[in-house]
């Protein structure tokens, strides 16, 4: 049984957190699992924090909507922000979300990611290198950030002179989710919507006219379609490549920068993996669980439903705690304890059921890359000041980590 403070629950305002909160969330979700875990928000809607409570929302999708048409209606009017959001693969429901998803899981082939493997190995050891003259470094900066927007650019194919927008593109695209914007981040948003869509039709014309190997070039098969000659709508493919683009950057910058937090904090750990670098697998799944990159999720219900003994109508508005459940001591033994050889560990990082992460297996690839190539080279890092993080709740990671290389 656990023990928490109940008033810590109660206190619980996901519109008004602490700085503690913020630094360590996990006693809050802790006490909000104990003694509230089917919290109230001020606001209205609910916030889950148990591990079973967010597997069934995630296995329901008739119950539990991703769609947010009528959420994004009133805040981005009729804007291509509103046709960007409500088009991409992550906020839609079955059956259109059914087909897309197929469309794109089709074109991220183990092929294609494995494909991928030796490019993104010189990348990381160009990194080492280039951090190996520094000596003292940013591991966020200087590695951690450095990798997904390489890896991305080279899912799609973008060439390298042409990659310098995307970041920006993308964190004005993902900054107009946040929960109250202004007009400044409203029309950021919506000119690099307009921008990234007038980039991507220049990219994929010239790709139809010079396709790649629809096994490996994951753009061509993207336009190409199935076989059976079920294809994306050009609206459909404009949008969601531009998600692609943006799912894959944050959250893998926050895997690769947790990790090497945490294992510098946890030496006991490090050593072993050091020791063991076949662990890797398990260290980065432990990493996801321990520390996920994306803490929170949503959904609405459709009708009126139960969790947990509270009732709740229709157009709830749900807030699925990722990182609360994947420290339930009801799922993980001893869950606060961070072990780079845990087995099981069927944890939420990525979600569960039909909208479970499409690149998962990309994220996965590039996380054990670039940990275990960077402990070889580096096995006497440490940290070299105090880490500064990114000030959010939904995703949890850092800006800077001041390094001392050894
Ligand atoms: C550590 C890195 C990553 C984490 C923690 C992560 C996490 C997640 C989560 C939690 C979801 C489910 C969202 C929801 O339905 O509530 C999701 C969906 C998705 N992710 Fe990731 N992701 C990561 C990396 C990537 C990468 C590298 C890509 C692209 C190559 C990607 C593409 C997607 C797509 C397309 C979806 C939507 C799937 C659907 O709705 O069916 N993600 N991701």
């Amino acid at each position: 049984m656990e023990t928490a403070p109940a008033e810590l629950a109660e206190a619980f305002d996901l519109a008004r957190l602490t700085p503690d909160f913020y630094d360590d969330p996990y006693p809050t979700y802790q006490a909000l699992r104990t003694h509230q875990p089917v919290k109230r928000l001020a606001g209205g809607g609910y916030f889950l924090t148990r591990y079973e409570d967010l597997v069934a929302v995630y296995k329901n999708t008739a119950l539990f909507s991703s769609d947010k048409k009528r959420e994004f209606a009133p805040k981005y009017g009729d804007s291509l922000l509103f046709e960007h959001h409500t088009t991409s693969l992550v906020f839609n429901d079955p059956p259109s979300h059914t087909r897309v998803r197929r469309l794109i899981m089709g074109a991220l082939t183990p092929r294609a990611i494995a494909g991928m493997e030796p490019e993104l190995i010189a990348l990381v050891d160009r990194l080492l290198d280039a951090m190996a003259d520094k000596g003292r470094v940013d591991l966020i900066e200087d590695f951690a950030a450095a990798i997904p927007i390489e890896v991305i650019g080279n899912l799609l194919g973008v060439p390298h002179h042409e990659r310098a927008p995307l970041r920006e593109w993308s964190l004005a695209i993902l900054g107009a989710l946040e929960p109250v914007i202004g007009a400044d981040t409203f029309n950021r948003g919506n000119e690099a919507v307009g921008e990234f869509l007038g980039y991507l039709d220049t990219l994929i014309a010239r790709r139809a006219a010079a396709p790649g190997d629809p096994e490996r070039d994951v753009l061509t098969r993207l336009i190409q379609g199935e076989a059976g000659g079920e294809k994306l709508s050009s609206k459909e493919l404009l949008h969601n490549c531009i998600f692609l683009l943006n799912a894959g950057h944050e959250t893998t910058t926050n895997l690769i920068g947790n990790g090497l937090v945490t294992l510098a904090a946890n030496p006991d750990q490090k050593q072993r993996l050091l020791a063991e670098p076949a662990l890797i697998k398990t260290a980065v799944e432990e990493i996801l669980r321990y520390e996920s990159s994306n803490q929170l999720g949503n959904r609405i219900t459709t009708a009126e439903v139960e969790i947990g003994g509270v009732t709740m109508p229709a157009n709830t508005s749900l807030t699925l705690c990722i990182g609360a459940a994947n420290r339930d001591p009801a799922q993980f033994a001893d869950p606060d304890r961070f072990d780079v050889a845990r087995s099981p560990n069927r944890h939420l990082a990525f979600a569960s059921g039909p909208h479970q992460c499409a690149g998962m297996a990309l994220a996965r690839l590039e996380g054990a890359i670039a940990l275990s190539r960077f402990l070889a080279r580096f096995p006497d890092y440490a940290l070299d000041g105090v880490p500064r993080r990114g000030g959010r709740v939904r995703f949890r990671g850092y800006l800077n980590v001041p390094c001392r290389l050894g």
